[in-house]
């Protein structure tokens, strides 16, 4: 298969551009919504591989979906009437969909075995297999993909305790099995992970309590299903409020972006380069804030992404290192180690990509330091990571228009969670001057 994209470095980009629907709310409008007995529509639901995964596994779980346009009716006989599954849950790429349905798993009376994708059997398990059998449901020894787990054993117990990593996946998977115990539970958060399983399910009625780093969980609440309105993705409009920020003379608007405040650490970052960003029109759609982001391009220069601000920018620094590439001066990556278990060691190929277009960059064990200056054409692979290949993209609008364009390897890994990016890229970038 020809996998390759070439794109031409651009001008100022303009225009108004809807962001696909949020992947981290998709995945739990269906899954919150699977668990409830009844019926609830999706309105915006995200239609990638990612999601599709998640579909497919809580199908042979006895879900059943209805799509038309960008609807989805979820009908589900609850989670008490799951039946066992007729072969292997296969979540392809999706680190959302393994992690948080081991969690709802580790509720159900039987064995569920768990795979996916050669990138998803690489990435570390052990942080959601050893909190749920630590509740008593029994995993298998595995610490990647293939594994299984299987709450035959009896009911769960409550979790008490402080998670391994600040991630919204392992603290998913607890809530969910929290929800199935015998008594209540107690997770402490290490860090400022995205909260809209916390959100869903409180609007689905569950009884769970939010404080600043601490989410209580008390078990036996029957769920209501609840319709969702999906806002736009932030990570996903995080490509182009990137591109736009870093080139000056651009102006783009990103109307109904979600702006849940554990996502916003690139609009933070961004601001503290130097740009101009503004959010209008603050609204609350389905439990979520939304806004629309306007950027305005400018010369961006170096800052330091470190601390908390990693949490919350964790999906985006891809792209932020690319802003970085451009900005006068020097950025520093600090504390992100996580990225190097994400669809691809992310710090190794982020400062492949950077190289390959001329970059001065250094790696750490947990980030990279990133010296400003011009980004030139070339020969760039996204490894299969998604976010890679449309962090390529942006490099490849911003680089110097002498040196010709940038070959982009592995571009339709873009499909795992925008798949009209390229189309979006053309809309935007061939919108005459204002
Ligand atoms: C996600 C959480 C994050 C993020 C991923 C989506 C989610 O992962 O990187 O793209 O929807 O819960 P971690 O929880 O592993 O940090």
């Amino acid at each position: 298969m020809v996998d390759s994209i070439m794109v031409e470095p651009s001008g100022p980009l303009r225009g108004v551009l809807k962001a696909p629907g949020d992947k981290s709310i998709s995945h739990r409008a269906l899954i919150c919504n699977a668990l409830a007995r009844g019926e609830a529509q999706i309105s915006g639901l995200l239609d990638s591989a990612d999601c599709r995964s998640t579909m497919c596994c809580l199908r042979q779980w006895g879900v059943e979906f209805e799509e038309s346009g960008d609807r989805v009716v979820v009908r589900s006989p609850g989670q008490s009437q799951f039946q066992p599954p007729n072969g292997v849950l296969d979540c392809g790429n999706s680190g959302t969909s393994i992690r948080l349905l081991s969690g709802v798993a580790a509720g159900l009376p039987f064995r569920n075995q768990f795979d996916g994708d050669a990138s998803l059997r690489k990435r570390p398990m052990r942080r959601v297999l050893d909190p749920l059998s630590r509740m008593g449901a029994r995993v298998s020894d595995a610490d990647t993909a293939p594994f299984w787990v299987d709450g035959s054993a009896g009911a769960l117990s409550g979790f008490d305790g402080e998670i391994a990593v600040a991630s919204a996946q392992v603290k998913s998977a607890i809530v969910f099995a929290a929800l199935r115990a015998e008594q209540p539970s107690r997770i402490v958060e290490p860090g400022p992970s995205r909260d809209h399983t916390e959100r869903m399910l409180i609007a689905m009625g569950a009884d769970i309590e939010v404080g600043d780093a601490t989410i209580l969980v008390r078990p036996g609440a029957e769920l209501e299903p609840q319709d969702v309105e999906v806002p736009g993705d932030v990570s996903a409009a995080a490509f182009w409020m990137i591109a736009a920020a870093m080139t000056p003379g651009s102006e783009v608007v990103l109307p109904n972006v979600g702006v849940n405040p554990r996502r916003t650490g690139v609009i933070e970052v961004l601001r503290s380069m130097g740009a101009t960003i503004d959010t209008t029109n603050p609204r609350a759609v389905s439990g979520e804030p939304v806004a629309d982001v306007v950027v305005h391009g400018s010369q961006l220069h170096g800052t330091m992404i470190n601390g908390d601000m990693i949490v919350r920018a964790i999906d985006e620094i891809p792209a932020l290192a690319v802003a970085a590439a451009v900005s006068q001066g020097v950025t520093e990556i600090r504390d992100a180690a996580e990225l190097r278990v994400k669809e691809s060691d992310r710090i190794a190929t982020t400062a492949e990509l950077l190289r390959a277009m001329g970059v001065t960059v250094s790696e750490q064990d947990d980030g990279m330091r990133i010296v400003g200056g011009d980004l030139r054409g070339g020969t760039v692979d996204s490894h299969g990571d998604h976010r890679l290949a449309m962090a390529a993209a942006v490099a490849a609008l911003a680089a110097d228009p002498e040196s010709g364009p940038t070959m982009i390897q592995h571009a339709a890994a873009v499909d795992i969670s925008y798949p009209t990016f390229w189309r979006d890229l053309d809309a935007l970038r061939h919108v005459p001057a204002l």
